[in-house]
């Protein structure tokens, strides 16, 4: 199974009463190993979490440690973007020429980097006077 058809497969698990926007994120990690996530949202809305959060904390929880390439998939009216919490977690965990394929439930993808995802991303060098 594609990357891709694994973050669509979860997708169909995600828990959004509230929005109605599903979300799926798979994740393919420097170790080999697929791992997935959908978003999860919560009555206190602010609790809720996104599908690339997810796909990393199962990855983080299995023990795997960086991430190689990353799928995320919604029915949207274009390849949905991760927000910009995401764009920072998937920048933790990814170097910048890792690919991220955008997708809609209908078809259409986008490729981008993590590096274009997030310019100018605020990094450990940006503490070196402490
Ligand atoms: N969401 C994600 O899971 N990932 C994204 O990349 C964009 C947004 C979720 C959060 C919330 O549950 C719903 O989509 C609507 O914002």
């Amino acid at each position: 199974m594609s990357l891709l058809d694994a973050a669509a497969a979860v997708r169909l698990n995600a828990h959004a009463p509230y929005s109605g926007f599903k979300v799926g994120a798979a994740l393919r990690s420097v170790e080999g190993r697929e791992h997935r996530g959908c978003n999860v949202e919560n009555i206190a809305y602010p609790e809720g979490t996104c599908a690339e959060a997810g796909a990393i904390a199962a990855m983080v929880a299995a023990g795997d440690s960086r991430i190689a390439e990353v799928a995320v998939i919604a029915d949207s009216p274009a390849p949905v973007p991760p927000c910009g919490g995401c764009r920072q977690k998937l920048a933790e965990f990814a170097d910048g020429d890792v690919v991220v394929t955008l997708a809609t439930t209908d078809g259409a993808t986008l490729r981008m980097t993590v590096a274009e995802l997030l310019p100018g991303a605020f990094n450990a060098d940006h503490m070196d006077r402490v």
